[in-house]
């Protein structure tokens, strides 16, 4: 009989770089194995690089939390989700197809230009002020939330509230009140917006998305859950890795040096930055699915029912895919990664993302090179407790 050990997820017992120690054990022990649930409930835990490429991939494999057996990660989490994320196609298909022109490499390398002003902008900002300063605060959180603002047609004005909202979201601690409140708060902020479009239209994502209701190929619920989701995803996710790269860069100088002798090299930043998100994974706890079907992959069959956590942090250091994978090593090609996930789910503002790191490590390392921790790692608060990995504060001195 072989014991089942309760699913952990936090990084606070090893190397907050590194996946969390349990996690990195069962990808020694095998791919594939059982674990417990806070609700009791005993999903695979699928460690493999090519077992998640697999089931991410296989149309049997469910993203619908209402599915049978679907392993929530909370309590706040079984209650909801937001749009084309928590459907299977068609459903989800049909809703990503909607707003998927927005978010081509094309669209995303036209917002580069703008993004590098944003950039600047926010380190003009930053430099000018008190040093040391709060990193998270000052750079890496309104970067993303700026550029999602005008991608969207959000007011930044409003970044308070739905910073505030995103945060509850994402938080494990987060009762399923205080989740449903916070959803709530923010699905009536974008339906509000939608309606203000409908009378004035603009050149953003949510006049897109009226001319689709007014096209009768979306709902208007539908619409604001998109318009939500898209907000949700695309500030918090960059924000995080932003300012973990930064840490990752700092604890790592002999590729902190290699980095900076070749700011002009676009290739180099751009392998970079494809590293450091495989090195870093923060969509971490593990894509969350269930089994349609019976499913064999590993050696093992999923049964019909079964629920499944494809962790992306451990398959990301698999060495059967990754040579040394516990090595941060900034040229080596790490584009087959997991980290934006993988298959039909897979990151749709990935291309925006990578243009927004890559100007943002560029040129934060171009004009502070100085830059140092103010703090010791063991006093920088890691969010261990979200559904994003990354840091509440980053005090840096420049
Ligand atoms: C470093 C930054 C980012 C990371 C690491 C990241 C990671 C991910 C991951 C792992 C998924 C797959 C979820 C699943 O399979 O269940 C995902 C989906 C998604 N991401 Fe991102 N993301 C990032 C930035 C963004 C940005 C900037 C946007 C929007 C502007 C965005 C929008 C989305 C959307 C809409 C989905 C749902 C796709 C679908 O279900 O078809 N993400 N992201």
């Amino acid at each position: 009989m072989v014991e089942i050990a309760d699913f952990t997820m936090t990084r606070a017992t090893g190397c907050p770089l590194d996946p969390a120690p349990a996690l990195s054990e069962y990808l020694q022990k095998g791919p594939m194995r059982r674990v417990r649930l806070w609700d009791g409930s005993t999903p695979w835990l699928v460690a493999g690089y090519a077992e998640q490429r697999a089931l991410l991939a296989d149309p049997r494999v469910s993203s619908v939390p209402a599915s049978p057996g679907f392993p929530n990660f909370t309590n706040a989490f079984a209650a909801s989700g937001f749009s084309f994320v928590v459907r299977d196609d068609p459903e989800h298909n049909r809703l990503r197809r909607t707003v998927i022109a927005q978010f081509t490499v094309k669209r995303a390398e036209a917002m580069r230009p703008r993004v590098q002003e944003i950039v600047d902008e926010q380190l003009d900002r930053m430099l000018a002020g008190p040093n040391p300063a709060d990193l998270v605060e000052a750079f890496a959180l309104p970067v993303p939330s700026l550029v999602i603002c005008e991608l969207l047609g959000v007011p930044y004005a409003d970044h308070d509230m739905f910073q505030a909202t995103s945060g509850a979201i994402l938080h494990q601690e987060t009762t399923p009140e205080g989740r449903a409140a916070a959803a709530g708060a923010l699905y009536q902020y974008i339906d509000t917006l939608i309606g203000a479009r409908f009378a004035e239209p603009g050149d953003d994502l949510l006049s897109e998305l009226t001319e689709r209701i007014s096209a009768g190929e979306l709902t208007w619920p539908e619409a604001a859950e998109i318009g939500v989701l898209v907000l949700l995803a695309g500030h918090e996710t960059t924000a995080n890795m932003i300012a973990l790269g930064v840490v990752a860069l700092l604890e790592h100088p002999d590729q902190l040096a290699l980095l900076r002798a070749n700011l002009d090299d676009p290739k180099l930043v751009a392998s970079a930055v494809e590293e450091l998100l495989r090195y870093l994974t923060i969509a971490h706890g593990g894509r969350r699915r269930a089994a349609l079907e019976d499913i064999t992959v590993g050696g093992q069959t999923i049964r019909a029912g079964e629920g499944m956590i494809l962790v992306n942090e451990t398959g990301n250091r698999d060495p059967a895919v990754f040579t040394d994978p516990d090595r941060l090593d900034l040229v080596r090609d790490a584009r087959s990664h997991l980290s934006f996930g993988f298959g039909v789910h897979q990151c749709l503002g990935q291309p925006l993302a990578r243009i927004e790191l890559q100007t943002v490590y560029r040129t934060l390392l171009e004009r502070a090179p100085n830059l140092e921790l103010a703090a010791g790692l063991d006093e920088i608060p890691f969010k261990h407790d979200g559904f994003v990995y990354g840091l509440y504060r980053l005090p840096v001195t420049w």
